[in-house]
């Protein structure tokens, strides 16, 4: 515990040095293995799934990108994310390897194919974590943003199978919730923070951010998505940090919950006043291994391939020092992203 505190707060002196010096001294401190775009949801404010999945890694590849990058950084971890995950064939393969390196695994799921068998499987693989990502209570507001029927069963059940395996294992596993904030579900924040608590599992908060996936920068505040009721923003915040204070599970921190609301209410002073610092701890590595440090920035943001290149020369690259100087021009208001309490992973 100790050394774990110690190790972060060296990374913290050293991403702000980076930071203000320009001179890269730190290294990532979270990895990110897209594994696949294929996705079994079709979400309205996500453009993942319409990318065709022509030369993704195999499984074998992925291997050896984890190796890669133990080689270099010792025991690390990394999220498994997608497109949907639980589409990549074999993916317990890679957990399995993962574990035998002593690489903590974590995984980002719409739950649509964890049924119990699934369930009891995630459990027993020993994934440090697990985040499925819900939307609303409502099936039509369900249908309408990810674009499929039967999401709000399947979705739901996952959770509560995930739950159900964590306790009869007694697992350590860590469940949470994804909820992404926008104008249809605004005002289910609060049943949705209840309902965590009620069934003990934590629950991430998440802001709307342009699609993912996409470099065109449409005004977003024109989107049907985006909240713009300020009055009813404003209401909302007072609720969710009435709830953190009285300790509901909700994953971000006080500041950042602050910084959330005026995110939605488009507070430019206080926004832009944040530097961006995710091109220091973050490495995101997509299914054909492009490697990017903002999730926001699709083709405009690589800095390499981890097939080509090293990790350790793609992270120390003039390409990657020129892309942390666009980074740091860069005027989107995601930028009060933290390591792992922010927006939107
Ligand atoms: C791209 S998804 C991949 C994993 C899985 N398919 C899922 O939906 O959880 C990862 C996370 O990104 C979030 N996300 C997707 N599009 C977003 C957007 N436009 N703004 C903010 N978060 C977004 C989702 O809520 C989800 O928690
Ligand atoms: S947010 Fe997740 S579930 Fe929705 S389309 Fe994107 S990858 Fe698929």
């Amino acid at each position: 515990m100790l050394r774990k505190q110690v190790k972060e707060g060296t990374n913290f002196i050293r991403r702000r040095l980076s930071h203000l010096t320009r001179l890269n001294i730190v290294k990532p401190s979270y990895f990110t293995f897209e594994l696949t775009n294929k996705c079994n949801f079709f979400c309205k404010y996500c453009d993942q799934w319409k990318i065709k999945p022509d030369k993704e890694l195999s499984l074998l590849e992925w291997k050896c990108v984890s190796k890669k990058i133990f080689d270099w950084m010792g025991p690390y971890n990394v999220k498994l994310s997608g497109g949907e995950p639980f589409l990549k064939k074999n993916i317990f393969d890679l957990i399995r390897y993962n574990n035998n390196l002593g690489i903590k695994t974590m995984i980002n799921s719409n739950g649509y194919l964890i049924d119990d068998k699934l369930a009891e499987k995630i459990v027993k693989s020993n994934v440090h974590f697990i985040k499925i990502s819900l939307i609303s209570f409502n099936k039509d507001v369900n249908e309408d943003l990810r674009g499929r029927k039967d999401v709000f069963e399947k979705s739901m059940n996952a959770v509560k199978k995930l739950v159900y395996w964590k306790q009869k294992l007694n697992s350590n596993i860590n469940i949470s919730l994804a909820f992404l904030m926008n104008s249809q579900n605004l005002e289910e924040v609060e049943e949705m923070i209840l309902w965590a608590k009620k069934i003990g599992v934590r629950i991430y908060l998440q802001v709307l951010v342009h699609n993912f996936k996409s470099d065109v920068r449409e005004n977003l505040e024109k989107s049907e998505l985006w909240p713009k009721n300020k009055k009813q923003i404003k209401e909302v915040f007072r609720k969710i940090i009435l709830l953190k204070k009285n300790n509901y599970p909700i994953v971000q921190s006080m500041p950042i919950l602050k910084l959330m609301r005026e995110y939605f209410l488009r507070n430019e002073k206080i926004i832009l006043r944040t530097p961006c610092k995710i091109s220091y701890y973050s490495f995101i590595v997509d299914p054909e291994g492009n490697v990017r440090f903002c999730f926001g920035r699709h083709k405009n943001g690589l800095v390499g391939n981890i097939k080509e290149d090293s990790p350790k020369d793609i992270w120390f690259s003039k390409q990657s020092n020129i892309e942390r100087e666009n980074i740091r021009n860069c005027r989107e208001f995601c930028r009060v992203h933290k390591p792992g309490r922010g927006f939107l992973i």
